[in-house]
């Protein structure tokens, strides 16, 4: 009984580390909102009391969205028609995971800032119409690079449409009407519609052409001529895109083989081997390509979306792992930006990233080997024992795992979304202890990339675990990340491949959580369960985490949020 009680804590646990973890963004989004209500309701219209600074507590009050109901982290703020009065709002840089801010229909006035891009840098939606806002757009509004609707409408902006804003290339609204802008539209914004333009002085397609000559049918004809061209040839251009990046992708496989790379990268030797950690000796390439035997075939230990992993052997005989990144898009400083923002990420259940090093088109990632391999090869390989692998371990690794993804959604700041969550991506110390590996890396595969963003190329994770949102709104979202750990779960209790089910009847095609689904539909959810774990005084644990699972891959996001609130422990 005792037992049972203390898993049942052990489960529980699971399930508060990946939906309600608290995290450092707390203290900064309280102050976020104390200063911003300072600063714009004079009258006390907002009725946000401070007296409560418990997780959740802000996330009921009026016109706050968090991103989740029990933890004080802003995603949205509604602020319309609130009858706020005074300058644009203070503070709003501490609600520093915020997207989206509306403030509409108030008496705002003065300058749109001109650190806009500092004070909401992730924001994707920014509503400032119907205020008294005035002076110039700011041109620092095109490094709100996130931006996917802006509407200015109804202010008393004056001045040109900053250029700079073609950066935005998100953009699907755009409304700048009623305003006193001048001069030319960029032209990157004539595909929005000549009403979102209205204003005396401004020219340029949508609009009429700014020389004040009427414009002619050739005009017209020539310009549809032009946009029909346009078109053709962007259509054209990603079609070749999606092509041209298939073939070097099959092209590099050949390599691997035959490891040609490796020769070419040999004139840069004597590159540094940058190392985040005092305690590790220097290094050079050099003793990077010693060490995996100038990256053999042999000593490949796995090859995934972000490239191939290789065993390095040093002269020690300590071993570390080199991952070799399959195209990365990024130029070398925003490269060496990255790593070290990732080479800081230090938690119990992710694995550590040592170093990095550039060798001419080569970008290598030291890391922390981790000799007992993949959940995925414990799991599904026949050549490891499947014995030994028994329920208490796997609910170490669930509830590990639970943490590691945690910490990568609540801790870090700004989060990191890992996308490409499988039981692959899962490797195992000597303890048996789970470490998330490839954290961070679907960002450097992404040409236009954050924590926010879309998936480009159709890159979606692997089968089998990817959200079946994702296909829809291809867009990145934490609860994409909790599907794909749900699917881990299932293979934890199931012992099944998420792609292939060998438990099914034959003519079931599905995928494992349609599997699940269909079981649980029918109510013979237990006959999911692993048999070499059944009789073993696990069932309710077993049960439950199966629970935990479902919940995680519900079909809907919405779904899924009710449904967790729904299973109770
Ligand atoms: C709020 O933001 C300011 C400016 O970025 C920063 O100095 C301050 O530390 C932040 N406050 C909290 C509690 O994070
Ligand atoms: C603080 O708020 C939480 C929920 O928002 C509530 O459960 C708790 O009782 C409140 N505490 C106090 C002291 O009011
Ligand atoms: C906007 O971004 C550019 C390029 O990164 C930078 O040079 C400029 O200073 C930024 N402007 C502001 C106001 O942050
Ligand atoms: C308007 O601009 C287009 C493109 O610049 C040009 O071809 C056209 O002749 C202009 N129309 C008039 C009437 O000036």
């Amino acid at each position: 009984m005792a037992v049972r009680r203390v898993s049942s804590t052990l489960v529980q646990a699971l399930f508060w580390f990946v939906f309600c973890h608290p995290c450092f963004g707390t203290v900064s989004d309280i102050q976020c909102l104390k200063r911003l209500k300072a600063s714009v309701d004079p009258n006390n219209k907002l009725d946000w009391t401070f007296h409560n600074n418990t997780e959740g507590s802000i996330c009921g009050f009026n016109g706050v969205e968090c991103w989740h109901p029990n933890e004080n982290k802003v995603l949205a703020l509604h602020l319309g028609s609130l009858g706020l009065k005074g300058q644009f709002p203070d503070g709003l840089e501490n609600c520093s995971s915020m997207t989206t801010l509306d403030l509409s229909s108030n008496s705002l006035s003065g300058p749109i800032p001109a650190d806009i891009s500092k004070r909401v840098p992730f924001v994707t939606s920014l509503d400032l119409s119907y205020n008294s806002f005035s002076g110039e757009i700011p041109e620092a509004l095109a490094n709100c690079s996130y931006l996917n609707a802006v509407n200015l409408q109804h202010n008393k902006l004056n001045g040109m449409i900053p250029g700079q804003l073609a950066a935005l290339g998100r953009l699907t609204q755009f409304n700048v009407a009623d305003n006193q802008l001048s001069g030319q539209i960029p032209l990157s914004l004539s595909k929005f519609p000549p009403s979102n333009f209205a204003n005396q002085d401004l020219c340029g397609s949508p609009l009429s052409n700014c020389t004040a000559t009427s414009s002619s049918h050739t005009g017209v004809i020539v310009g549809s001529a032009v946009g029909g061209a346009v078109i053709t040839l962007i259509v054209v251009a990603v079609i070749l895109f999606i092509f041209l990046r298939k073939i070097p992708a099959k092209k590099k496989d050949k390599d691997i083989e035959e490891n040609k790379w490796a020769k070419t990268i040999k004139g840069a030797k004597g590159v540094k081997v940058s190392m985040f950690e005092k305690s590790v000796s220097k290094m050079k390439l050099n003793d990077l390509m010693k060490a995996t035997g100038d990256f053999t075939k042999e000593n490949i230990i796995g090859t995934g979306r972000s490239g191939t992993m290789y065993k390095a052997t040093l002269p020690d005989g300590s071993f570390l792992a080199i991952k070799r990144l399959q195209d990365t898009q990024h130029s070398e400083s925003q490269f060496t930006s990255e790593m070290s923002t990732l080479g800081s990420v230090r938690q119990r259940n992710l694995v550590p990233l040592l170093g990095y090093c550039i060798a001419k088109n080569e970008r290598l990632l030291v890391y922390k080997y981790m000799p007992k391999g993949s959940l995925y090869d414990h799991l599904h390989q026949q050549n490891c024992e499947k014995k030994t692998f028994e329920w208490s371990l796997r609910l170490k690794i669930a509830i590990g795992t639970a943490k590691g993804l945690a910490w990568l959604h609540h801790s870090c700041n700004p989060r990191i979304l890992h996308r490409n969550i499988s039981s692959k991506c899962i490797l195992l110390d000597d303890d048996y202890e789970p470490k998330i590996s490839d954290f961070g890396l679907a960002r450097l595969m992404n040409p236009i990339d954050t924590h926010l963003s879309t998936f480009v190329n159709g890159e979606f994770g692997d089968l089998g675990y990817v959200a079946p949102e994702y296909t829809r709104t291809l867009v990145a979202t934490p609860k994409g990340d909790v599907y794909s750990f749900g699917v881990v779960l299932l293979e934890l209790v199931t012992g099944e491949e998420p792609t292939h089910v060998s438990n099914a009847p034959e003519n079931f095609k599905g995928s494992l959580v349609d599997w699940i689904t269909y079981l649980s539909n029918n109510s013979i959810l237990q006959d999911a369960v692993d048999k070499s774990l059944i009789g073993k005084d696990n069932d309710a644990e077993l049960l439950q985490c199966m629970k935990v699972a479902c919940s995680c891959v519900l079909s809907s996001p919405k779904k899924g949020l009710q449904c967790l609130k729904f299973i109770s422990f």
